[in-house]
C-alpha cells in the first residue's frame, strides 16, 4: 500500500495544508497547525468496500421506538417526551452550570431500567463519587474516566448499553490529532459518536462548554451534526437554571424546563409561575408582567429602583433586558411627564435571574420606573401588557389573552392594556391607557 502523506491542520478552523505553516491563511490564527497522521480510527472492516443496498421505503419496517423516560419530567418533556433512543444529544452551557449534575441525575433514573456507562473525560472518579454521594445517586451506572475517543467508542461497541455519557466532549481526544477542544477534534468526535448512535443503537448524550460570546466552545459547528442541542442556563447568583432546546430532531425546539439548584443537586420547578410569583413583592418599583419563553407565557417580576444620583453622570445598570430598552423608555417619561430621571440614577432588573426581550415590556418598565420615582406601588394583583411608541402612546401587543390567562389562574384581578388592545372575555379587570400621560392617573398623590 503507498504510504498516506502526513498533511497539516489548523486546530481553529480545519484548514488543511501539506506544509505546516505560522500562520493560517483562513482564520488568521498563529502557532494553529498541527500533524495529522493518517488513520487514526479505521473504519470497520465489516463495511468498507461493500456496496450500499437500495431499497423502497414501504419495505422498510418502523417499529414505534419507545423513548426513554428519566421520571425528571423537566427533562423527559424538553428532550421530546423522553430521549429518542440511538439518537445523539449535546448538553451545553457555561462551566460551573450545573452539566454534570444534570447529566448524573439523569442517567441515574435512566440506570434503574437501562444500562448506562458514564464517561468522565474532565473530572476524575474520585471527583464523581464525591457529586455522586452529595446526589446521592449513582449506585447502578458503571463510571470510567477514560477519555480517550477510540477506547471510549471500542468499549461501547462491545458491551453495547443502551446509554452512553460523555461529560465532556471538549476533553475527549483522539489519538494523533489536534489538541482537545479544537473545532477539528470535536467534529471528529461527534463524527464517530453519530455512527455509534447509529450503526450501534446506542444513545449518546454528550456535555460541552460554551465559550465567552455564547457559542458552544467549537460545537455551534457541531449543532448540524447532533440530534439534539440543549442549553443549560442561569446566572451564578440565581439557583433557577433554564434546559432549553435549540435543535430537536424528535420534539419541539425552544421548549423549556425549569430547575433550581440546591445542595443536593437539581431540583425541578413543575410549575415556574407559582414559583415566581410566590416571591413577588408589592412595593413601589415591582411591576408584573409576561414574555413567551419557549412555548409558555412566564410570569415575571421588573423591579426598579430609581434615586437621585450624585454623580454628574447618573448610572444606568441593567440586567436581564436591553439596556437601551430602559434607557429609550426613561427618555420617553422624561420627555412626555416632565419626571427627571436623567438626574436619577437607574437600576433595573428581571426577578429570577432571567433575561427577556421584546417590546411587550415596554409598559411594564415605565410603570416600575414611575413607581420607583414616586414611591408609590401599582395596583395589587396587576398584570401590565403593552408596547409605548417613540411618541408616547401606548400600543396593543400579540398574544395578550395567553398571558392573561395564565395571570388569571395565580389570582391576578386587573390588566393594565393599551386603550386599542382586544381582549376576549375575562375576568380579570381592564384599565386600558391611550398614552403615556394617563399613566400618572395611577400616582395620585
Ligand atoms: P457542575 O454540574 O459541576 O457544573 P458543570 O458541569 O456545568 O461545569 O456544577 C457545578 C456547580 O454546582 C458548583 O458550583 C457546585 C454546584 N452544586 C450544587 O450547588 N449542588 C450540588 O448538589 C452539586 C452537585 C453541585
Ligand atoms: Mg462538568
Amino acid at each position: 500500500m503507498p504510504k498516506q502523506k502526513t498533511t497539516f491542520s489548523c486546530s481553529e478552523c480545519t484548514y488543511k495544508t501539506v506544509r505546516w505553516l505560522g500562520c493560517c491563511p483562513e482564520c488568521r490564527g498563529w502557532d494553529t497547525f498541527t500533524e495529522i497522521t493518517p488513520t487514526t480510527i479505521s473504519p470497520s472492516k465489516k463495511s468498507c468496500g461493500r456496496s450500499a443496498s437500495l431499497v423502497h421505503l414501504d419495505a422498510v419496517t418502523s417499529k414505534p421506538q419507545k423513548r426513554m423516560l428519566s421520571g425528571i419530567s423537566e427533562w423527559d418533556r424538553v428532550v421530546g417526551g423522553g430521549i429518542m433512543p440511538s439518537s445523539l444529544l449535546i448538553l451545553t452551557g457555561d462551566p460551573g452550570i450545573g452539566k454534570s449534575t444534570l447529566l448524573l441525575q439523569i442517567s441515574d433514573k435512566l440506570s434503574k431500567n437501562y444500562t448506562v456507562f458514564y464517561f468522565s473525560t474532565e473530572e476524575s472518579l474520585q471527583q464523581v463519587r464525591l457529586r455522586a454521594q452529595r446526589l446521592r445517586c449513582g449506585n447502578e451506572l458503571l463510571f470510567s474516566d477514560q477519555a480517550g475517543l477510540a477506547s471510549i467508542l471500542a468499549t461501547a461497541q462491545q458491551a453495547k448499553p443502551d446509554l452512553v455519557i460523555i461529560d465532556s466532549i471538549q476533553n475527549c481526544y483522539t489519538e494523533g490529532q489536534t489538541f482537545p477542544g479544537s473545532i477539528g477534534q470535536l467534529r471528529e468526535a461527534a463524527f464517530h459518536l453519530m455512527r455509534l448512535a447509529k450503526e450501534h443503537n446506542i444513545t449518546v448524550i454528550v456535555s460541552g462548554h460554551i465559550n465567552k460570546e455564547g457559542n458552544i466552545a467549537g460545537p455551534k459547528a457541531l449543532e448540524h451534526m447532533v440530534d439534539g442541542v440543549f442549553y443549560l442556563q442561569g446566572e451564578d447568583r440565581f439557583q433557577t437554571r433554564v434546559l432549553r432546546s435549540v435543535k430537536n430532531r424528535f420534539g419541539t425546539i425552544n421548549e423549556l424546563g425549569f430547575f433550581e439548584m440546591h445542595e443536593s443537586g437539581l431540583q425541578e420547578v413543575p410549575n415556574i409561575n407559582e414559583h415566581l410569583l410566590s416571591e413577588l413583592s408589592h412595593s413601589p418599583g415591582s411591576a408584573l408582567v409576561s414574555v413567551i419563553e419557549g412555548s409558555r407565557p412566564l410570569l415575571l417580576e421588573l423591579q426598579a429602583l430609581t434615586i437621585q444620583s450624585k454623580l454628574a453622570m447618573p448610572q444606568r445598570v441593567v440586567s436581564g433586558l436591553e439596556h437601551k430598552q430602559v434607557v429609550l423608555i426613561a427618555a420617553i417619561l422624561e420627555k412626555y411627564l416632565q419626571v427627571r430621571l436623567s438626574a436619577h440614577d437607574i437600576f433595573f432588573k428581571v426577578s429570577g435571574g432571567f433575561k427577556i426581550k421584546g417590546s411587550s415590556t415596554d409598559l411594564g418598565i415605565a410603570l416600575a420606573l414611575l413607581s420607583s420615582y414616586f414611591q408609590q406601588p401599582l395596583p395589587e394583583k396587576s398584570i401590565i401588557l403593552g408596547e409605548i411608541s417613540l411618541t408616547g402612546q401606548i400600543k396593543p401587543i400579540n398574544q395578550v389573552n395567553l398571558f392573561i390567562r395564565e395571570a388569571e389562574k395565580f389570582g391576578i384581578e386587573q390588566v393594565l392594556v393599551a386603550r386599542n388592545q382586544k381582549l376576549e372575555k375575562t375576568s380579570c379587570r381592564a384599565n386600558r391607557f391611550q398614552n403615556v400621560y394617563e399613566l400618572l392617573s395611577l400616582f395620585p398623590e
